[in-house]
């Protein structure tokens, strides 16, 4: 097989060509997939043949099959969970990576993809107002970087406890309490338990009706109990929109244990709050936490799979993930690979360093700004032809009801079904809703009438 020549640039722009002509189009296209998953089952199904074929082939039959099965995620009307799109400067960096492909594991491995990561992280850094000499990881989404914080911190308590915990273990070591509020995310369970915490150990915090921990209870649990501590604070609740108080928590933890305590932020969207000069109160205190973790491919319109991890002390970070090998060749400096779980990586920093170049500081603030404006005026209409909304919209989510739970889980099917725009459901608070979340660059106010028509039709189309 040959790499060279006519061969491979011919492919590559047929591949290009097939995703442009997606991405001009994804407005058009139905919210939802058109087909099942047991469909697409069926049209990916083959013998495995003995001999291969031609590339180019393949690339377009690949296009053929996988397009009933896409979901507009990257168009401006998809609302389901909290998914964003691609920016064009950041997709398109990304088809370049793909075409050199970096391991971004080490400086030696590919200086440029090192040095995009460590530039892009700075920038991060300098977006989010976290401290410039703050560690930074490039992993693959907020739940990596949530379990990466959390090893950093499970380090740094149970340094200061005295027990070096990569050497020795957790068997026998002090006892470490875990806090976080009721409505953490459901994937942070599920880093403690890799980090060998196991679910029992979390102490789970009451929370306020918007789903913020109720800082009463924080100190209650806190009082006269002096185990090395880590306390899983939220930027951002998926039902919600509303984000923990992160100033006077994080002076409650540190007046109660100065030394052998550790503050993680999970603001896999919620933390983007922090680049709009009208939004940045919501985490007021951001930077007394000892690490925050945070995704790209949400809110920040960056490909899959993109996360970040922030620390204020990068010694526990790389304590927790470095390592080494006699034939591992590393620069002088700290390696990307040091902070992250892959050693083999894509290079992520890329598609950041060129969405960040597209965007600007402003431009960053005005996506973020335009889309919690957008959900509120998704709120405003809803509400005044009748919807019940469930939440305060104080950043990108929406919960709308539309009556008893029978009904709103029949809406949302329907709404599904139609195809125009695309939101699930969820159980806050014991009720059904229909959970909204505008995080796409793309969505415009025309987007958001042309979805609230098709909610209201839907509403009465029984
Ligand atoms: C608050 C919060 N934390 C963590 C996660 C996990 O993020 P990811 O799917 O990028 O790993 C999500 C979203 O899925 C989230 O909304």
């Amino acid at each position: 097989m040959d790499d060279t020549g006519a061969g491979v640039r011919e492919l590559f722009r047929q591949a290009a060509d097939h995703a442009a002509d997606y991405r001009e189009s994804v407005g058009e296209r139905r919210a939802g997939a058109a087909k099942t998953f047991a469909e697409m089952r069926v049209d990916f199904q083959r013998p495995l043949g003995s001999a291969g074929r031609p590339a180019g082939e393949i690339v377009d039959e690949l296009v053929r099959i996988a397009d009933g099965g896409l979901v507009s995620t990257t168009g401006p009307r998809y609302f389901g969970f909290v998914v964003g799109g691609a920016l064009p400067a950041a997709t398109a960096a990304e088809i370049l990576a793909a075409g050199w492909d970096q391991n971004a594991w080490s400086s030696v491995l590919s200086p440029t993809a090192a040095a995009a990561e460590q530039v892009a992280g700075g920038w991060l850094k300098e977006l989010l107002g976290l401290p410039a000499g703050a560690s930074a990881g490039f992993v693959t989404g907020a739940q990596a970087a949530n379990t990466v914080g959390m090893a950093a911190a499970r380090n740094h308590v149970l340094a200061r406890a005295g027990w070096n915990v990569e050497a020795d273990g957790l068997n026998g070591a002090p006892r470490v309490r875990i806090l976080a509020g009721e409505e953490r995310h459901a994937t942070v369970d599920r880093s403690l338990r890799l980090l060998g915490f196991g679910s029992i150990s979390l102490e789970l915090v009451k929370t306020a009706a918007n789903g913020a921990i109720d800082l009463d209870d924080l100190r209650t649990r806190l009082a006269g109990n002096q185990d090395p501590l880590i306390v899983c604070l939220q930027a951002g609740n998926v039902n919600t929109g509303a984000t923990d108080p992160l100033r006077d928590a994080c002076e409650i933890i540190r007046r109660h244990s100065p030394e052998a305590s550790w503050v993680h932020v999970d603001g896999a969207f919620g933390l983007w709050a922090a680049v709009s000069p009208s939004l940045r109160h919501q985490v007021d205190g951001l930077e007394l936490a000892d690490s925050w973790g945070c995704d790209g491919h949400k809110w920040l319109n960056l490909p899959y799979d993109s996360g970040f991890i922030f620390t204020a002390h990068p010694e526990a970070h790389l304590a927790a993930l470095v390592y080494s090998a006699s034939y591992l060749l590393k620069s002088a400096n700290q390696e990307p690979g040091d902070f992250a779980l892959e050693s083999s990586r894509r290079a992520r920093g890329l598609a950041v360093w060129a969405w960040l170049q597209q965007l600007g500081r402003d431009g960053a603030t005005e996506v973020v700004d335009r889309c919690c404006a957008l959900a509120r005026r998704f709120a405003e209409q809803l509400q005044a032809a009748g919807c019940a909304i469930g939440n305060e919209v104080v950043l990108n989510q929406v919960l709308v009801s539309f009556g008893s739970d029978t009904e709103t889980d029949r809406v949302i099917t329907e709404v599904q079904n139609a195809g125009v725009c695309w939101m699930g459901g969820t159980t806050w608070r014991g009720r059904r809703y229909m959970r909204i979340s505008v995080s796409n660059h793309l969505t415009t106010e025309h987007d958001i009438d042309l979805a609230t028509t098709s909610i209201l039709e839907s509403r009465s189309s029984q």
